[in-house]
């Protein structure tokens, strides 16, 4: 692996609006950003944080008590808000929102293993927002890994780019939802789709590797035997490689936006018996287009 192709941004931080700061976390993937108060979002400093998130597809904004109407108002400025396949098939008094939640009474928990959000949709969430209302007791805990997918593609060798280019990718509901969490599929069982294994991030046009462990249970032109190997070395690759990644660090009213199209994300359960909670929102993406 060699990281000569990576993109890597200014370490110094950068004033986008007459107040927006933008702190990046390591040069390939992450952003603290200041000065903002997300209920209070004019239309300058919305584009500053959208250009960031571009760049840095991973965004921390700290100390926000924000309303519940407020943090889905921030999402809708970025696409119609997503409704997960949980509360399509149970449906709850917010189905626009995702309870994220962990306590001495959790078997597993939200994003316990590296993915990418609802893959398994035919339009996966183009990002997501997650706003922690109660981190760990005692101050440590709970952190949040995320690795760029953009910067594991661009990692790739030139002959592994020139054979993932042309492939599609099956992705399933119930790899996850059944399969892991014993969930009973809804009637109609859970979504699955096929995407392409290279993808893009439409608003720059970078390469993605859009496979994760999750929800991908096949790449469709291979055998099974071969399509295993590829997938775990690929997942392996994303997962292991600590230059692609960053890991967030959580207060009580921290909200972090992650670009689901150009990241994976894996929470670390280090905190059990202790509660941890919070509310996701997440907004529908385009369909995925092939980029060989
Ligand atoms: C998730 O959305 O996958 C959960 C992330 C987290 O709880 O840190």
């Amino acid at each position: 692996m060699s990281m000569r192709n990576v993109t890597r941004l200014e370490a110094a931080p950068q004033a986008l609006s007459n107040t927006l700061i933008v702190k990046p976390i390591t040069p390939v993937i992450g952003a603290e950003i200041e000065g903002v108060d997300l209920e209070n979002l004019d239309d300058a400093t919305f584009e500053a944080i959208r250009k960031a998130s571009l760049d840095h597809h991973v965004l921390v904004f700290r100390n926000q008590m924000i309303s519940l109407a407020a943090h889905k108002a921030f999402a809708r400025r970025f696409g119609v808000l997503h409704m997960h396949p949980w509360n399509r098939s149970d449906p709850k008094s917010d189905p626009e929102i995702l309870e994220i939640k962990a306590d001495a009474n959790s078997a597993h928990v939200n994003g316990e293993d590296w993915h990418t959000d609802v893959s398994c949709d035919e339009r996966p969430p183009m990002g997501s927002m997650l706003l922690l209302k109660t981190t760990p007791e005692g101050g440590t805990g709970g952190d949040t890994m995320f690795a760029s997918t953009v910067a594991a593609y661009d990692t790739l060798s030139g002959p592994m780019k020139a054979f993932l280019g042309g492939l599609t990718a099956v992705h399933e509901g119930h790899k996850l939802y059944t399969d892991r969490y014993e969930m009973t599929p809804p009637p109609g069982g859970w979504p699955k789709a096929v995407h392409p294994v290279i993808t893009t991030v439409p608003e720059t046009g970078r390469k993605v590797l859009f496979v994760n462990r999750f929800f991908t249970t096949r790449i469709v032109e291979l055998d099974r035997h071969e399509s295993d190997a590829v997938l775990e070395m690929l997942w392996r690759h994303i997962e292991s490689t600590m230059e692609l990644q960053c890991r967030i660090r959580w207060e009580p009213n921290t909200l972090v936006f992650w670009d689901n199209r150009a990241t994976q994300h894996r929470a670390v359960w280090d905190y059990f018996p202790k509660a941890r909670n919070g509310q996701r929102v997440s907004i529908i993406g385009e369909r995925l287009i092939a980029r060989t």
